[in-house]
This record gives structure tokens, sequence and C-alpha cells, in this order.
């Protein structure tokens, strides 16, 4: 197995090079021989042609004679139209031409023709040229020079490759080297950057779109871990300063109060108090774990069908004490039809209570809290609206993160600031959107939207 990426880019260039160089070699190889072929071709046209043209009737041609051309040793003969040789030269080479008794014919026809032949192990070209009347004249040539030329350039092209895959194997190393080398650069300095543990980003300069890509990934992803280590450092501090404020409280009171004997009435004080601040810490930690395992992912959601507007009654109901203690009016707005929902009715319960806690909570005495439903083809909608004291605009994109508390709350009520971020959670667990409409001193209107298409 090939492990690595460059060896595996040298091996496909390699292969592709010897491909090429075979696929070329080939050709000029074909084309060389045509060239060879066509020449000795050429030369025995000439020659045919000086010998009839300059009238030397090959009949009387001096017996012997030879002609020596580029290729070699030329001979001819002539052949009569029943195939026996009239006259030929001395070395009696062109007697062994075996004849095509329909190459003769052609040739007697008036026409050129060519034949390749096999004569005692010797390959020879001969052309048969149209003489005389009944005679043929044949010239022909040795193809053995030509076999030598084509031999040595064949020894060339099976012994080059060894020494062409060694030089394509270098060439396609340093190809593979420069074709990887951003990819190496890349993986460097992420590892740099991991080491380090700095919230840098990786910047090699502009390597092509592809490893661009792959740059632009890993920035994001590099971003990513750095802003959850962050969002993790922060919660974790959150957390601490959140128990903090209460557990000071509850030492602060008790050691005060235990300086010296006190009344019934200042001890019945101090328990209310703790009471308060314990009150206190178990919800933090409530709130802590829910979104503990939020983030762990193993909340696990049970969904079921549920009625709406009876779910919103029960919920206004257990909230209708501590209206009145507020002296704030509670009025509900259902529509004539049923609305079933279909989604986890624990956690929308606690959903639906935190918004109603906050509408109560944040809405001075004489208020009004209003909570309504509806639904038509598309969506369902539920409406939390209050005549308190609104959210300033610069404050809405944040109410939703986790220990978030408004800027005048923070000293006025008691809170944990996780409340709207747990209820964001769960409402967008159950498929719905939570949106916020406010005015600083008119109210709030929170509104909850889940597609009615979820529901069927
Ligand atoms: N109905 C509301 N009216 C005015 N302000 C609100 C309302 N609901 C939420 N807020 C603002 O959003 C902040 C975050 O709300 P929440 O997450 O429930 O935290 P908490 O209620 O513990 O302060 C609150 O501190 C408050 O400033
Ligand atoms: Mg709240």
């Amino acid at each position: 197995m090939i492990r690595t990426f460059r060896m595996r880019l040298t091996l496909i260039y390699t292969v592709c090079f010897v491909v090429i160089f075979f696929l070329v070699a080939f050709a000029a190889y074909t084309e060389y021989k045509q060239r060879l072929y066509e020449t000795v071709d050429w030369s025995l046209i000439r020659l045919a042609r000086s010998m009839t043209e300059s009238k030397v009737d090959a009949n009387h041609l001096e017996r012997g004679q030879e002609i020596i051309t580029r290729f070699g040793t030329d001979y001819h003969q002539t052949v009569r139209r029943d195939g026996t040789t009239v006259v030929g030269s001395i070395s009696s080479v062109s007697q062994r031409w075996p004849v095509s008794m329909e190459k003769l014919q052609k040739a007697l026809d008036g026409r050129l023709v060519y034949d390749t032949v096999n004569s005692q192990g010797e390959k020879f070209r001969v052309l048969y040229f149209p003489s005389g009347k009944d005679e043929v004249l044949r010239v022909g040539a040795s193809l053995e020079e030509v076999k030598k030329h084509l031999e040595s350039l064949n020894r060339l092209i099976i012994v080059f490759p060894v020494f062409l895959i060694s030089l394509a194997f270098v060439i396609s190393w340093l190809l593979a080297g420069i074709a990887v080398a951003p990819v190496i650069k890349l993986r460097k300095r992420a590892e740099e950057i991991i080491q380090s543990r700095t919230p840098e980003k990786i910047d090699i300069g502009s390597k092509g779109k592809e490893i661009d890509a792959i740059v632009v990934i890993f920035n994001n992803m590099l971003e990513d871990i750095q802003s959850s280590l962050e969002a993790h450092r922060r919660f974790t501090s959150d957390v601490a300063h959140e128990i903090r404020s209460p557990l000071t409280s509850l030492i602060g009171n008790t050691e005060v109060t235990l300086r010296k004997k006190r009344t019934v009435e200042e001890y019945e004080e101090l328990l209310r108090n703790n009471l308060a601040d314990m009150v206190r810490l178990s919800r933090i930690t409530d709130n802590i774990l829910f979104l503990t395992k939020v983030d762990n992912h193993i909340l696990e959601l049970r969904k079921q069908r549920f009625d709406l507007n009876h779910f919103l009654t029960n919920i206004v109901d257990r909230f209708r004490f501590k209206a009145e203690r507020s002296v704030i009016t509670m009025s509900e707005q259902y529509g004539e039809t049923p609305i079933e929902l279909f989604g986890d009715m624990n956690l929308l319960e606690q959903a639906f209570s935190n918004l109603l806690d906050n509408a109560i909570k944040y809405t001075p005495r004489g208020g009004m809290v209003t909570i309504g439903s509806a639904m038509d083809e598309s969506v369902i909608r539920v409406t939390i609206s209050d005549t308190g004291v609104g959210i300033p605009e610069g404050e809405i994109p944040h109410i939703f993160d986790r220990f978030y508390r408004g800027e005048k709350e923070q000293v006025k009520s008691v809170g944990t600031g996780l409340g709207l971020s747990i209820t964001q959670w769960i409402i967008n667990a159950n498929s719905g959107k939570i949106h916020v409409k406010s005015k600083v001193g008119a109210g709030s209107d929170f509104m909850v939207i889940f597609p009615a298409a979820e529901q069927r």
C-alpha cells in the first residue's frame, strides 16, 4: 500500500509519462517505417524508368549488371506473361523472387505494382514495371538495410524506457512535491496553531481554489472551537459568579445574626432571608443542570398531542396568586376552536412558565398580562403580552443569552438570566420560534410560533 499522497501522485504521473511515450514512439516508428519504404519504392521506380527510358531493353541489358543505390544492391529481371524469366541480374538473387501471377497481370495491364517478398530468409521489395508488350520488368531491392534501421530504432524504443521511467519518476516526484507543498504547509501551520492554543487564523496566502477552500473550512472550524471554548469559559465563570452572591449573602447574614443574641422575630427574618437565597441557589442549579443536559445532547424530548388552550389555562392558574399579589390582571384570549399541539408538554410548560413569570415580574402594580392563542392555515401562535417596563432596544438582541439580565433588573429583581435562554431552546426543540416586540415603558410582546404542518 502506498502511504504518501506524494508517492501516489508520482506513480500516476510516471505511468502517464510512460504511456504517452509509447504512444508517441509507436506513431514515430510507423511513420519512419512508412518513409523508408517510400524511399525504397521511389528509387525502384527511378531505376525502372531509367532502364526503360534510356531504351536499354531489359533483354539487352548486360547480364550481371547490378545497380548500387542507397539501400544496397538493386536487382532486376524481366518476366514474361507466363511467369518465366527472360533475363536477370547475374547474382541470380532476382531468380529467387517468387512471381505473383496476379501482380504480374496487373503490371501487364499497365499498372505499377509493388510486392514485398521473402526469399531465403531475406526480404525484398519488388516493383513490377510494365516494360514491353508481353513483358514486365521486375526491379527489386533488399530490405536488409531498412530492417537494420528499424531494428536499431526498435532497440531504442525498448531500451529507452528504462532510462525514461527513471527520469519520469524523478520529474514526477518533483512535480508531485510542488503539488503537495501547500497541503504540507497547511498541515504544519495547523499543527503550530493547535499547539500554541492561540486564537490565530491560518494564512498561507492563496494557493489555488481547492487549497483555499480547505483553509477557509479549517479557519471556520478553529473559530468554532475558539468560540465554544470561550463560551465554556464564560459559562463557568458566570455560574461561579451567580452562585457566589446568594452564598455570600447566606454566610454574611447568618454571621451577622449570630454575633449576639436575637429575638425570635430576628431569627425568623434570618431564616426567611436564608430560605430565599437557598431557593435561588436551587433554581440556579436546576437551570444549569438543564443547560448542561442541553449542551451534552442528553435531553430527550417526549412529544405528545395535547390541547393547547387547556394547557395554557393550567399554567395561568398557577400564576394567579403571584399576579394577584402584584395587583396584575391576567387576561386569557383563546379562539373558539380547540388547538392541538404536538410537543414535549413538560418542557413547554417550563418555557411558557418562564415567559409568564417574566411578564408578571417585569410589570409594575396595576398592569396587565395577556395570554392568547390563535391558529391559521400555516401557524399556531401563542402570545404573552404585558404592560410592563419594556426592554430597551439595545438589550433585545441579548435577552436570550445565558446569564443575561437587563441593566435595571440586575439590581431590582431576583433572577438568573437563564430563563429566556432555556425557553428559547425548548421552543426551538419543539420546532417553534420565539419573537419579541417591546417598547420601554409600554410593555413587551413575546410571540411563540409553531408551524401548523408539524402538528399533523
Ligand atoms: N416581559 C419582560 N419585560 C421586560 N423585560 C423582560 C421581559 N422578559 C425578559 N426581560 C428582560 O430579559 C432579561 C432576561 O430574561 P430571563 O432570561 O428570563 O432572565 P431573568 O428573568 O432571570 O432576569 C431580563 O433580565 C429582563 O431584562
Ligand atoms: Mg426570567
